[in-house]
Order: C-alpha cells, then structure tokens, then sequence
C-alpha cells in the first residue's frame, strides 16, 4: 500500500503531505495519516511549526464522496479539530483545489498560503450535503456570515485572489513556489502567540447579530432556483447557527443537519450525477492509451447561430479559432453576433470588457477554406441539408491537412451518410452541441460506422477542455439525446390535444424541477426551427413520424415564439413572460373538436408520467441497440442538454425510484390504450421481469 500521507522536515519546519491520487480525496487513511504526521511534528523537539500540503494535482478536494453516509470507524478524530487545537503552529500550502473538507482543514490550520491558480470552496451543497467539517461554524468567522453564506449556499469556486481579499487566505505566492514559500512563512510564524484559532474569533459575527434578516433575505434570494430542495436551506441553518450558538454547540448542530440529509434521496441523486458525468468520460472500447489529435488550433463552418456559438466556446478556453462562411455580408453578421453575445455577458457583469476583447481576438473570420486547411479540428455548422453538407465535407476532404478532424454539428443526419462524401471517414464524427452552444454545457459525440478511435478520443478529451460535458453514442436519427427526448415532445403535443393547456403541462414540468415548462422552452428556441425540422422528417419518412397538426398550426398563423411576441404564449414587447393567450386555447379547443379528440382532465401525475416515461420507454430501445454505452449517459444528457432537475438524478435515474415494474406496467397499460406508439422496449419488459434496475442495465457493451 502506498503511504497516503507523509511526514518529512525542513529544518524547523515539519512538512505533511497528502498523497492520495487523483485529487486527494480524505479517503479512509487521509485524516488518520494527517493526525499522525501532526504527532510526529509534535513530538520532534527541533519542530517549532508545520506544514499542511497536497501531492500531484491539489491540495484536498474534499471528502471521499464515495464514503459519505457511511458509518465513520470507531474512534474516529475530526482532523480540523484536532489541527486547530495543535499547540505548534500549522500552515496550510495550497494550490489547485481545496475544496469542501479539504478547505475544512486548511481552516483548522492557523494560517493559510495558496498559489495564485488555486481555488477553494464549500461545494456540498452541489452533492445534497452541507460542509460537515466544521466550515458553516470557521468561514463566518472568519470572513463574516454574509460573505461566508454566499459561498456555502452557491458552493461556488473562489479564486485565490479574491479569497486573500475576503480573508480566507493570508499570503497568495506565485505559481511553483508553494513549499518554499510555505515554509518560509511557516518559519516567520513558529513563534508567533497566541496562535491564531477561527474557533476563538466572534467579532466578524457581529455583523449577522446587526441584520438578522440577512438569513431570510438569503432565502427568498433562493426560493426558484432551490425550490424542491433540502441543502440550501440547512446550509443556511448552519450559517445562523454559527451566529446564534458558541463555537462547539454551533459544530454539533452542523453535524446534525449533516446527518439528517446525508442519506436522503437529494443528496443520493446528486452524488449519482457527479459520478454519472465522470462515468461519461469512460470509453469501454476505446483504450486508455488511444493517441490523441493535439488541438492548437480550431476552425468552424458555417456563422450562424450554432457556428458563431461554438467558436465562442473554443475562444473561451484560450484557443484561437477561425470561422468561415459563404459571403462576406453573412460573416459580418456573424462577427456581430459574437461581438453582441460577448456584449450582453460584459452589461450583465459576468465578463470583463478586456476579457472580452483577447476573447474576441481568438475569432478570426475568414472565407476561403484555404484559410482554414491547417487547424486541427473542423466543425461544420452550415444549413441542415444533407446535400449542403455533403458538399462542404467532399470540401474539406480536399483543403484540409493530414490528420485533422472534421466533424459536423448536424443535430439528426446520418453521419455516415456524410462521412461517405470524403475519403477519411476515420476523421469523420458528429460533435452536436446544444443551443446557446456557448452556454450549454453538453456536447454529444456520435460515433461513425467508421469514426476511428482517435476521433472519438479527441472529441471526448477536447470537450473538458473547452468546458463541456462530453457523451458519446452511436449514430442514429436523432442520436441519443434528441431521440430519447423526440416521444416527450410529441406526448406534449397529444396531451395538448386531449385537452390540457401549454400552461397547465409547463406549470407540471416547472414544478417537477425544470427550469422552464417546454412549451414555453419551444417559444424561446423558435417554434419554426422544430416545425421545418418536422417537415424534413415527415418528407423523408411519411409514415415514421405523428402529424402534430396544432403545433404546425401556431407556426402557420406566425406565431414562431418570443421573436415574433406569440407562440403558445403571448409576450408583451420588451418582456419575456409567457402569458397564456385565449386565442391559443380557442384555437386548441377548435381544432381538437375538429380532430374528434375526446377531451379530458388530466392529473398533474399522469402528464409528468406521459412526458417522461415515453422518453424512458425511447431510451431503453436506444440502450438495446447499443446506441448509448450505459444509462446514466442518458442522464448526463438530460441533465446537461435538456435541464432535467440535477437533484432528480436525471431520466433513467428518476424512473429508477419509480421502479422498473412500475414504468413497464404503465407503459404497458397506454400500450393498449394508445397504441403503438406506447409498445414497450424489449429491453423494458426484461427489466421488469427480472427487476433489474435501469442503472445495472448495460445493454450497450
Ligand atoms: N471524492 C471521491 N472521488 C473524487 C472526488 C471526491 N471528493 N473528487 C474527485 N474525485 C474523483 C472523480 O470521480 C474522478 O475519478 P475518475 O478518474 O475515476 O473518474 C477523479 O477524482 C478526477 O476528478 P475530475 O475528473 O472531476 O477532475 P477535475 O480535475 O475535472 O476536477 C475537482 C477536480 C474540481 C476537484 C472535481 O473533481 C470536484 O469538484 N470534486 C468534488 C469536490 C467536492 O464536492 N468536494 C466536497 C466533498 S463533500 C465533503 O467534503 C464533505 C465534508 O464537508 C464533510
Ligand atoms: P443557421 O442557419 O443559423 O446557420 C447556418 C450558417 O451556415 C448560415 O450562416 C449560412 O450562411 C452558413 N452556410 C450555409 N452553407 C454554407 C457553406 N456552404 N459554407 C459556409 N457557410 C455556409 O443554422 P444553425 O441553427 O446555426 O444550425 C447549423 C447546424 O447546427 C445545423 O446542422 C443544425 O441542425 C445544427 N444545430 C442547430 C441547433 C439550433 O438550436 N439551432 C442545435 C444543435 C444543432
């Protein structure tokens, strides 16, 4: 066994180091080694200080997420406890991430150096948990409730500057000096007293006894977005806590509301989801080892909507990209479109101008292929027309260099068909990103008959790189994540015609967790975009696809969504909150008479049980055919493309807590009422019968 932790000296100066690759989790022999390093410090006469630091990539990235809500051994010690009672002092050196226990610890520790890159905060919250080690009772002390619960309750990453600036940290040293530069404060501090302890220091919770309505100020400031939520709210418990009570009852009832939500379906959800996504990134077959394209340099076709969007998402991550269109005029627009993208993000506070402008600079327009026939990876983005996009890839095929990747950002043609118009098809895949491409954070990867590995491999490492989650799958109509979700979007429009409202069905997917009800979701995007997409398919496939005649309807009287201020819902100028138009529902009351719809209430139940378990039915046959290498990358696409709620765990996850059984014998049931479109995936019924859950389900390997 590798030592987890070890000990070693400077001079005066005791060094603890944590080695527990990757991240440095406190996996079980962290904190005992960390507790046996400090007693080694301890009982070294000529140690007059030491030195917490991490090995490899970080300082600590928290608890092992794997072992939360397990049972702690017996006589377990709280390390922060034990470091910040310490009679010799204890510097904490960090760079990369402290992060949940990991900045727990460092706030046992009397003082605190980070290198300039490096980042800490409370993130539990983001799992269902709140930081059980002490931090909800040292960082309001330390910093002041208000600043303190702002971090706890976004769980947000603060950089090292701006955590000097707040208090947290007391010396920020550049980059690859960290243990030299440690040790040398650690040196100046030995004999320092008293020794600074957070536990000791009230006068920052003043400010809290002064407002204390900051906490329900903090709450309503939350209401939407945590609604349905349990761990913001005891996160903020916390927080008062620490103002109201003395240092240790203050610990003891963190660890109270700790226990109570440790082990509940929000915090399992997410732990699910935070292992679903790395779980994304493991490729059964393709190896680890697989050789990967080197991008330095990144090229897109097309600068339109998508197009600018993704050349955005490339020059936001450092890398310069060249974009290419057919004319001059259009490419101008697109710049502008960019420019007036980068704009609203500088108005709105999330981007400096300065930032905007070396971002900007990345973008170089262009027009002849020529100019592009040197970067590494190509991604088309021109009209949805196969022949369009035969012709700009036979294009490609013939300008540029040996090696690089070309692929396109189609959202359902068939990749092979396309990869066919070149002679390397091995180069050629699809790399769908989801509108705004820059925003969104899915990228789905689809595989081509003959996409070779280092494609695929390429694809799925650059995604990290420019900030996306990557999910590859096979190729198919739609492929993974418009397909599964295609039979929710056509039950929205039967229900519609059955005889629920748009508002009623958005008020239900609203209150499931979403975001946004999809009606009203279809009205933002622009309903004109799935109505041609509607007829394309209807064109190509007469009999493949369910005429939605209300929903083609509303495009045809004009009504494309908020850019023309009617869709399924009427806008008033300058203002984007839906309200429900009487002439929409007269017009659905018209026409469903006309269809000879029979008309019925539904339960807020049953539609969220058609909506999504005609997707989860879509899935299975998309798991059965080997299209998707595991569920759970069905529901990093939902999380990440459709804003399926994260504490929900995602589609397949959800209907999990439904049960197998249960999903089959209603799906079952609208079989016989509805007909085929309800027929059950054969991969559902063996589920079913033999109760193995959707998430042991591995049909695709
Ligand atoms: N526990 C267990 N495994 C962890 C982990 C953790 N806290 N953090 C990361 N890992 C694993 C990942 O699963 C992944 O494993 P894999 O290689 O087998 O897929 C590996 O470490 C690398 O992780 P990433 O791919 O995420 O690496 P990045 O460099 O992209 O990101 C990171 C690094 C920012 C540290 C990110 O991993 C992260 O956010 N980790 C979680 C941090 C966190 O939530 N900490 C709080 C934990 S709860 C806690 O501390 C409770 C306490 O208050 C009581
Ligand atoms: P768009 O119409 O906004 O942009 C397409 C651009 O391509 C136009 O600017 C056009 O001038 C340019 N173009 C057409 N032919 C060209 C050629 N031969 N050479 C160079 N440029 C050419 O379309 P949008 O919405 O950006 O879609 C592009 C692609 O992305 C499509 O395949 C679409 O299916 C896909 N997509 C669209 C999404 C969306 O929400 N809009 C989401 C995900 C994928």
């Amino acid at each position: 066994m590798p030592e987890l932790v070890r000990f070693s000296k400077k001079g005066a100066i005791g060094v603890i180091t944590v080695d527990n690759p990757p991240v440095n989790a406190l996996s079980p022999g962290v904190p005992e080694g960390i507790l046996a390093g400090l007693e080694k410090g301890n009982a070294d006469p000529e140690v007059k200080a030491m030195v917490l630091i991490g090995a490899g990539r970080g300082f600590i990235a928290g608890a092992d997420i794997k072992h939360l809500g397990k049972p702690r051994p017996p006589g377990f010690k709280r390390t922060h406890d034990v470091i910040e009672a310490n009679e010799k002092p204890v510097v904490a050196a960090i760079h990369g991430f402290a992060l949940g226990g990991g900045l727990e610890n460092a706030l046992g520790c009397h003082y605190r150096v980070a290198v300039r890159s490096a980042k800490v905060g409370l993130p539990e919250v983001l799992i269902g948990v709140l930081p059980g080690g002490g931090g909800t009772q040292r960082l309001p002390r330390l910093i002041g409730p208000k600043a303190a619960l702002e971090i706890i309750v976004t769980g947000r990453h603060v950089p090292a500057e701006e955590a000097k600036q707040l208090g947290i940290l007391d010396e920020v040293v550049e980059d690859g000096e960290l243990l030299e530069r440690a040790i040398e404060f650690a040196e100046r501090i030995a004999d320092k007293r008293p020794i600074p302890r957070i536990r000791d220091m009230d006068e920052k919770l003043a400010e809290a006894k002064a407002d204390p309505g900051m906490f329900d100020e903090m709450r309503r400031k939350i209401a939407r977005r945590a609604r349905n939520q349990i761990a913001p709210y005891q996160c903020i418990k916390c927080v008062e806590a620490a103002v109201s009570l003395p240092f240790d009852q203050g610990i003891q009832r963190e660890r109270e509301l700790f226990e109570e939500i440790v082990n509940g379906e929000e915090a399992k959800a997410l732990r699910y989801a935070f292992f679903a996504e790395r779980e994304a990134a493991k490729l059964p077959d393709i190896p680890k080892d697989t050789p990967v394209v080197d991008v330095k340099l990144a090229a897109v076709v097309g600068a339109g909507t998508m197009g600018g969007g993704i050349a955005m998402s490339f020059a936001d991550f450092g890398y310069p990209v060249r974009i290419l269109e057919k004319d001059k005029e259009t490419l101008d627009k697109g710049m502008a479109r960019i420019r007036a993208n980068y704009e609203t993000s500088v108005k709105r506070g999330s981007l400096d101008a300065e930032e905007m402008e070396r971002r900007l600079a990345r973008i170089e327009p262009v027009l002849e292929y020529s100019q592009i026939a040197d970067a590494d990876i190509v991604i088309e983005a021109v009209f949805e027309e196969m022949g369009v996009k035969k012709e700009v890839f036979a294009t490609l095929d013939r300008t540029m260099k040996d090696g690089a990747l070309i692929v396109s950002n189609t959202s359902a043609l068939d990749i092979d068909e396309i990869a066919a118009a070149t002679k390397r098809p091995g180069v050629v895949a699809g790399a769908h990103f989801f509108s705004p491409a820059n925003v969104m954070k899915l990228l789905e990867i689809v595989k081509g008959a003959k996409s070779d590995k280092t494609t695929i491999a390429t694809l799925s490492q650059l995604s990290k790189k420019i900030g996306k989650v990557g999910v590859v799958c096979g190729n198919c109509d739609g492929f993974l994540a418009n397909r599964s979700r295609a039979p929710f979007n056509t039950e929205m429009n039967i229900l519609v015609e059955e005889g629920a409202l748009p508002e009623q069905i958005d008020k239900v997917m609203v209150d499931f967790g979403y975001p946004m009800g999809p009606f009203a979701v279809g009205d933002l995007a622009g309903l004109d975009i799935g109505y041609a997409g509607r007829k394309r398919r209807q064109k190509e496939n007469p009999n493949a696809y369910r005429a939605l005649p209300i929903a083609d309807r509303i495009v045809e009287m004009g009504r494309y969504g908020q850019k023309t201020g009617k869709g399924w819902y009427r806008y008033e100028p300058g203002d984007r909150t839906p309200h429900p138009d009487p002439e929409v529902t007269a017009l659905i009351r018209q026409m469903s008479a006309e269809l000879g719809v029979p008309q019925r209430e539904f339960t807020d139940e049953e539609i969220l049980r058609r909506l999504l378990f005609s997707s989860v039915n879509e899935a299975c046959k998309i798991l059965e055919e080997g299209i998707a290498y595991r569920a759970s990358d069905v529901d990093v696409m939902w999380l990440y493309g459709f804003g399926f709620p994260r504490y929900r765990g995602g589609l397949m996850y959800w209907a999990d807590q439904i049960g197998v059984k249960e999903v089959y014998r209603q799906v079952e049931e609208w079989h016989r009422e509805y007909g085929d479109r309800w027929k059950p995936a054969e991969l559902l019924r063996r589920l079913a019968e033999s109760g193995t859950s959707f998430r042991e389900a591995q049909p695709g390997r």
